[in-house]
């Protein structure tokens, strides 16, 4: 799955005396169709435990949890996955999204996606597309994505994408095979006629965090990209606007998780379940309510899982009496889970984590281990399975 970066919270929507009171409505629900896809990308943020095809949503469903989401007053829907377009209802759920309001975001590997079907979804009134890229030439493309011919497929989808007037974004996944091509791919991105670029170092969730010994950039480059960033949003002004996410392993304060936890944003599994991130399942006591049961009003109102980190409750020391525990909301829960085997610590990316230097030497040992050729573990499931 691509990354989809969010906006930051806004800050009076949830005040530190509000704690678990039930925020306004979500902005964004992620709408993760289908885990099939056609790229085997190493630093793939689904989980280890992909859904099956026949586990899938039906239409019907999808659509009613797109009115739902609408009348809550949810503004954007992205479609994404896996590969959204392997569903083969994709131009009708896509026509359905917009017809009842939302503005619909296809977020796709571009790859598999002919002329015909890119008709079809303008007809049916999608807003934007967003094209995941591997690397700036077909070498690193093929070695990251697990796929030949990747990157010629990715760049004539591109083409078609902006003669068709779709306004696109490139979103790049940065690690350490691609870290040295982050100014080639801005390249790219213009060539491409993007009008957006997302630079986002890997997020160690899923099969990203069973990678890590083998993605994890050198302090030293992910400054480089900071500079090579820095000097080409100045130079691309009013052409390509880039947004940057840059590795919490190397960070003093760790990112607003999805906007908080249960605060602006919610996701939806191919099999139906509503989680508050997309990582979430890794918290495994937690109860996640299914779309299948529930509607998106109740599941954003009451589901357990949302309420459990919603607010600022919940939070035991150091975050409790923290200053920027309405602006964070303590990090990441399912990275804290990850690197210190409890959702409710703070995230180690934070300074006051007591694990926070751990962090740092992890990253730092990792950075500087030899590359394994062929020891990164492609993700496993083959398109149409
Ligand atoms: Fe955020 Fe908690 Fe760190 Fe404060 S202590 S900055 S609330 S993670
Ligand atoms: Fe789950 Fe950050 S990915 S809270």
């Amino acid at each position: 799955m691509n990354e989809v970066v969010f906006p930051a919270p806004v800050a009076a929507s949830v005040s530190a005396e509000t704690d678990r009171r039930v925020p306004p409505p979500p902005i964004g629900l992620l709408a993760e169709l289908t885990h099939r896809c056609p790229l085997r990308c190493t630093y793939c943020s689904n989980p280890l435990e992909l859904d099956a095809r026949s586990l899938e949503l039906d239409t019907e469903t999808w659509k009613r949890v797109f009115t739902e989401a609408a009348e809550l007053g949810v503004i954007h829907i992205h479609l994404s996955g896996g590969e959204p377009t392997a569903r083969k209802d994709i131009v009708e759920l896509t026509r359905h999204a917009a017809e009842v309001g939302l503005y619909t975001n296809l977020i796709t590997s571009g790859i598999g996606v002919s002329p015909d079907k890119l008709d079809a979804l303008h007809a049916a009134g999608l807003d934007h597309i967003q094209l995941s890229l591997q690397g700036a030439d077909a070498a690193i493309t093929e070695a990251v994505g697990g796929y030949k011919g990747g990157f010629e497929r990715k760049e004539a989808f591109a083409k078609e994408v902006v003669a068709r007037g779709f306004p696109l974004t490139l979103n790049a996944v940065i690690h350490r095979t691609n870290i040295h091509q982050v100014p080639d791919m801005i390249d790219k991105a213009v060539a491409f006629g993007a009008k957006r670029l997302e630079i986002a170092h890997t997020q160690y969730y899923g099969w990203a965090l069973k990678n890590r010994a083998q993605l994890m950039p050198a302090r030293q480059d992910v400054d480089r990209t900071i500079l090579e960033v820095e000097e080409a949003r100045a130079r691309l002004k009013g052409l390509l606007v880039i947004d940057a996410v840059f590795p919490d392993y190397y960070a003093r304060y760790p990112k607003t998780c999805n906007g908080g936890w249960g605060q602006r944003t919610l996701s939806v599994t191919p099999a139906g379940l509503a989680l508050p991130c997309h990582a979430a399942q890794t918290i495994a006591h937690l109860d996640f309510w299914s779309v299948r049961d529930h509607s998106i009003a109740d599941i954003w109102a009451s589901s357990p899982a949302f309420e459990a980190y919603r607010g600022t409750d919940w939070m035991p020391e150091p975050c409790r009496s923290c200053e920027r525990k309405a602006v964070d909301f303590g990090g990441c829960r399912c990275q804290a889970l990850a690197l210190t085997g409890k959702a409710e610590n703070t995230d180690p990316a934070c300074i006051k984590s007591p694990l926070h230097l751990t962090l740092g030497e992890i990253a730092a040992r990792e950075a500087s281990a030899e590359v394994v050729p062929g020891a990164a573990v492609y993700r496993a499931f083959s398109f149409g399975a």
